[in-house]
């Protein structure tokens, strides 16, 4: 069922709050809500044309392919690419916003997503053709300023979707949730590649420690070192762990992390996507084993063990905490803890879960830093104690070294599956209950699956 006003349809109005729809009206934002009907008429026949537009997916082996030898020409091309594509892959996401039911496009964080997206819309849509080097200069800052500015898009999103998920059968609320994150991640994929692809032709290049990439792609992604690095960021900073966690960790400290299998594996992939998954799956595993080996003398390891397929990449990641049994005696299923419903995912709808979205949601960080980045900004912290002295300073640089990085809000599992499935490959997981978890990581290693997004 449809609440949305759609094009054709009768006048109207009503407020809810705080939100005042009439007309043919579809965006709650001020601006738009001072333009005449015509406009609105008008900007919605323009959404109508770019969402019958279908998007052009990519694969992994064609960003890398067309970035590889840049000049002026291709830049410029890959530049009126991106200007062009965005706006259709977001008009998509709009039209499925607005198929919501009323009740969920209401609900706080909806709303300002479903704004957010208009004005992007609107911004992309007449942004002029990129002609000249100096307008792709421009053009990159355009881009990273929306970067910025939806940076709490996923906790609004989760949020929101959490608060409607009363009104929402689960298959449809996370099939919705699916649509509109890898969608999400795709529109960023292109838009840090682009930004990325235009810094190295500028000579403006980041250090990435002399890994070989291609924009955002690295071309022989070392797994072991990223799996290393994520367990060194886990390891070192308890700070992304609460409940009295630095307590219960003094006992005995972090799990060991064992690396084995293929070490030498590398293939061309987004770092990030990588480490974001990873990242997560060491920190369960890690969070599990602490609570049960709770004040016992030592800890058991987690087991890496990487796989160099014919086709894809296998990452295993086995620990001891006892696996998928909730604290209730419950078992959760994969499906279960992939979910955004709360019918599916109780924990959803906690107040302290919800409570860490509104942080999220509402701070300017949003959810953005790579693990990279955060390993500067804790080597960076830890250079700043050793400098200060008053033990307050120390904490609250070390939490700002935190912020906007990976905060509790309950999304790490069904954001990493996302990450896992945007190029076609899998995540698993498997429980031994009462002993651990093992879960299955696969990516595609021949770059040849095309994006999974959905029109
Ligand atoms: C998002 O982060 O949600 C985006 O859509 C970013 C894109 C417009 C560059």
């Amino acid at each position: 069922m449809s609440c949305w006003p759609n094009i054709g349809t009768t006048m109207f109005t009503c407020k809810r709050n705080g939100l005042l729809f009439s007309g043919r009206y579809i965006s709650p934002s001020t601006t738009f809500r001072r333009q005449s009907t015509t406009v609105q008429f008008y900007q919605n026949r323009q959404l109508e044309l770019y969402a019958s537009k279908e998007a052009k997916p990519l694969t992994l082996r064609q960003l890398v392919f067309f970035g590889r030898s840049m000049n002026e020409e291709r830049l410029i091309k890959s530049a009126n690419y991106v200007r062009t594509e965005l706006p259709v892959r977001i008009a998509h996401r709009i039209r499925d916003l607005q198929a919501l039911p009323y009740v969920v496009v209401t609900q706080e964080g909806v709303a300002r997503v479903y704004e957010l997206y208009w004005l992007a819309f609107e911004k992309f849509r007449r942004y002029p053709p990129i002609i000249t080097l100096a307008d792709n200069n421009e053009f990159c800052k355009f881009l990273s300023g929306i970067l910025n500015e939806h940076a709490t898009v996923i906790p609004n999103l989760s949020l929101g979707l959490s608060l409607s998920s009363p009104f929402l059968l689960p298959d449809q609320l996370d099939s919705f949730m699916r649509r509109m994150l890898i969608s999400r991640i795709s529109r960023r994929v292109l838009a840090e590649h682009h930004i990325a692809l235009s810094d190295s032709h500028a000579g403006r290049s980041k250090e990435h420690f002399g890994e070989p990439h291609v924009g955002i792609i690295f071309t022989g992604l070392n797994v072991k070192r990223s799996i290393e690095k994520c367990a060194t960021l886990l390891r070192e900073r308890p700070f992304w762990a609460e409940d009295n966690w630095d307590a219960r960790v003094k006992g005995n400290g972090w799990p060991d992390v064992i690396i084995e299998g293929h070490l030498d594996t590398k293939f061309a992939y987004i770092r990030e996507h990588l480490e974001y998954i990873i990242f997560e799956l060491l920190k369960n595993s890690m969070r599990a084993t602490v609570v049960k080996y709770q004040g016992a003398i030592s800890l058991p390891s987690i087991r890496a063990t990487i796989v160099a397929g014919e086709n894809d990449v296998g990452i295993r990641i086995s620990d001891q905490g006892g696996g998928l049994l909730s604290s209730e005696n419950q078992i959760k299923t994969p499906s279960d803890l992939f979910s955004f419903s709360h019918v599916r995912n109780a924990a959803r709808m906690e107040n302290s879960r919800l409570g860490a979205l509104r942080n999220a949601s509402t701070s300017e960080q949003g959810v953005k830093a790579t693990v990279d980045e955060q390993l500067g900004r804790w080597q960076q912290a830890m250079l700043h104690k050793i400098e200060v002295e008053n033990e307050k300073t120390i904490e609250a640089h070390v939490r700002e070294a935190g912020e906007g990085w990976h905060p509790r809000i309950g999304i790490g599992l069904p954001m990493s599956y996302i990450f896992a499935t945007y190029f076609g490959g899998s995540l698993e997981l498997v429980s031994l209950d009462g002993w651990g978890t093992d879960v299955y990581l696969r990516l595609p290693k021949l770059g040849t699956n095309l994006e999974g997004i959905e029109v």
